[in-house]
């Protein structure tokens, strides 16, 4: 769980403004901001952000929010994502998820560094085994690798035999180097376990996560043999599907070149770097995913990738492509470069030079024309079946996006190419409202509705949460008698208002609302609507609430007293005190309202 203390600190440092201007078209219009609605087709604008609230607000189809809410339903992230997303932008770390007990913490963190001391002691060995193995450094030198660039990428060698790994570990039979994936147990039937080592005789790629530390393997074969690569398995340390080979090592280059490029291969990233491209980086024999490119776009705002010019390139450039969407926004450059057909960067690099393959770099295809040749491919245009399959498969690559001006280009072009108009394909693709459908609807609730007093009182509070400093427990009570159904509601919403401390404000209470308590939806919605309350006058209304709900309480036990004939001294003596307080009330009452 991310603490709500830094959910609040992190509210207060963005601006909604710049969010959502950075996707939404806003003009200055009195003291909140306007624009189209980027959750329903609209013509005029009834979307309105507030600085003042730090929330936005659609009068048209009642979105709202925070700024971390826009992200959610605007760009799809979840919640944890987007508080980092925005979190990067203003310069936040987010404090690690802190879900496990102090022990349990301890143990994991325990065993990740027994992992990874047993991995930085393997790529040690095997690194001290290449220099000894005179074939593994002759094929090096035949791929055109130089001893620096092999100590730059700390590439090793794990010598033939099932068990060498014996000599580095004293303690060779220890589960550690299981769950390292170093070594491989065998279940013989009713035999012995018998245990050996996975990485033999191959060419040692060592894969480090951003802060250096090697979490995998990559070894390759030196003559022809199967498997060519073998891959670390997943371990806890690794997950293929979210590490990037020779990002470590790019990181520098990737900055000084402005941009990264993407490849499909270890040895694409070494002689890469060897012939003048140290921003390279590869996906490990895997497709490329969303968390691949989330993690490039942290690095740069651009990103070339690169594939071979076969059929499998193809397919892999396509799910790229589709990793790319959700993360193409304008202010990022995504590109795609193809090689041609037998050839992979290494290979092309070598054969046509640097300065071929830089051209290639800038000739590459932008998403937006891989997009559409994904999109029209081959469907004949001059029919209306062709136009229509091109609109179908161009539907889901344009959900993807978030509403963009790229979008709207591509959605220009498609319109153009089949015959359509571009409001036409967006009503046709759903697009003015991609995430309107998903938002969820508070759920219908059987409780009466919050009506008059409590509901007057939740509405100040959702306003301003500071004010529930001003509640004490006897006129929680008091307005918990009146309205019995709703006081459960309105002791929750008090309990979050006072959680939230000294800087509660209405964003950061609609926030932990939204992520709790969804039964407070309307009213938030309600809230967002208006226009921003005085603190002082709400504080004054909440007290004449609270005064009301005592007067109303005091009241009925009057009326109660009285029915039953007012009968004996105890009686007696409590209708009048109720009186006192009652006309005290009164007055208090009266002296506030009078205009100053
Ligand atoms: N790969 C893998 N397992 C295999 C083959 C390939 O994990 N059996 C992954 C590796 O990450 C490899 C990448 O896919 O780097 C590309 O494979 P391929 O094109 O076959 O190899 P190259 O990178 O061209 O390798 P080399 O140039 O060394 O032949
Ligand atoms: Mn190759």
């Amino acid at each position: 769980m991310i603490p709500q203390s830094f959910i609040q600190d992190l509210l207060n440092r963005v601006d909604i403004v710049d969010v959502v201007g950075r996707y939404v078209q806003l003009k200055k219009g009195g003291a909140n901001f306007m624009g189209l609605c980027p959750f329903h087709n609209e013509k005029s604008p009834s979307f309105t952000v507030s600085p003042t609230k730090q929330f936005y607000h659609c009068f048209g189809c009642g979105a709202h929010g925070t700024a971390i809410g826009f992200l959610i339903e605007f760009s799809g992230l979840g919640f944890v994502e987007a508080v980092k997303d925005l979190a990067q932008n203003v310069g936040m770390t987010v404090p690690e998820e802190d879900r496990l007990l102090p022990a349990q913490r301890a143990e994991v963190q325990a065993k990740s560094l027994a992992l990874s001391d047993v991995m930085t002691r393997a790529c040690d060995f095997y690194r001290q085994q290449l220099r000894g193995a005179p074939a593994a450094i002759a094929y090096l030198k035949g791929r055109g690798l130089t001893g620096e660039i092999a100590a730059r990428f700390g590439l090793g060698f794990a010598p033939p035999g099932w068990d060498n790994l014996r000599t580095v570990f004293s303690d060779y039979d220890s589960p550690a180097l299981v769950e390292a994936g170093l070594v491989i147990d065998r279940e013989e039937d009713g035999g012995p376990r018998k245990r050996y080592d996975r990485f033999r005789e191959r060419i040692m790629f060592p894969i480090r996560n951003t802060k250096g530390q090697v979490i995998a393997f990559g070894g390759r074969v030196l003559d022809g043999g199967e498997p060519k690569y073998l891959n670390s398995p997943e371990t806890p340390l690794f997950q293929k599907g979210s590490e990037l080979y020779g990002l470590f090592e790019a990181r520098q280059a990737i900055r000084a070149a402005g941009y990264v490029l993407v490849t499909e291969g270890y040895m694409d990233v070494v002689a890469l770097a060897q012939l003048g491209f140290p921003q390279a980086v590869a996906t490990l024999g895997t497709a490329c995913t969303p968390t691949h490119v989330q993690k490039l776009l942290r690095q740069t705002d651009q990103v070339v990738f690169s594939f071979d010019g076969d059929a499998a390139g193809r397919r892999a450039a396509r799910r790229a492509l589709e990793a790319c969407l959700p993360h193409a926004t304008d202010n990022r450059t995504l590109k795609f470069l193809f090689l041609p057909a037998e050839h992979d960067p290494d290979s092309y690099v070598r054969e046509h030079g640097a300065a071929a393959f830089e051209q290639q770099v800038r000739d590459a295809m932008p998403l937006s024309q891989f997009l559409l040749n994904e999109a029209l491919g081959d469907n004949d245009l001059d029919s209306s079946e062709g136009r229509a399959r091109a609109q179908f498969d161009a539907k889901p690559l344009l959900q993807a996006m978030p509403p963009s001006a790229l979008r709207l280009q591509l959605v220009r072009s498609l319109a153009q190419k089949t015959g359509t108009a571009p409001g036409e394909i967006e009503a046709l693709f759903e697009l003015a409202q991609p995430v309107a459908k998903a938002r969820k609807v508070a759920p219908k609730t059987k409780r009466t509705p919050p009506m008059g007093l409590e509901r007057q009182m939740m509405r100040l509070l959702v306003a301003q949460p500071l004010l529930s400093s001003e509640l004490d427990e006897e006129a929680i009570g008091a307005v918990a008698q009146l309205a019995p159904d709703n006081a459960e509601m309105l002791r929750t919403l008090i309990g979050c208002c006072k959680a939230l401390g000294e800087r509660a404000n209405f964003a950061a209470l609609a926030e932990q609302l939204r992520q709790t308590h969804s039964e407070f939806d309307a009213l938030v919605a309600e809230i967002a609507g208006e226009t921003e309350s005085d603190a002082a006058a709400a504080r004054l209304e909440l007290l004449g609430a609270v005064r009301q709900a005592k007067m109303q309480v005091m009241k009925a036990e009057m009326d109660s007293l009285a029915a039953q004939g007012l009968s004996g001294d105890e009686a007696k003596h409590r209708y009048r005190a109720l009186m006192q307080q009652l006309e005290q009330l009164r007055r208090e009452a009266a002296v506030e309202n009078m205009p100053r």
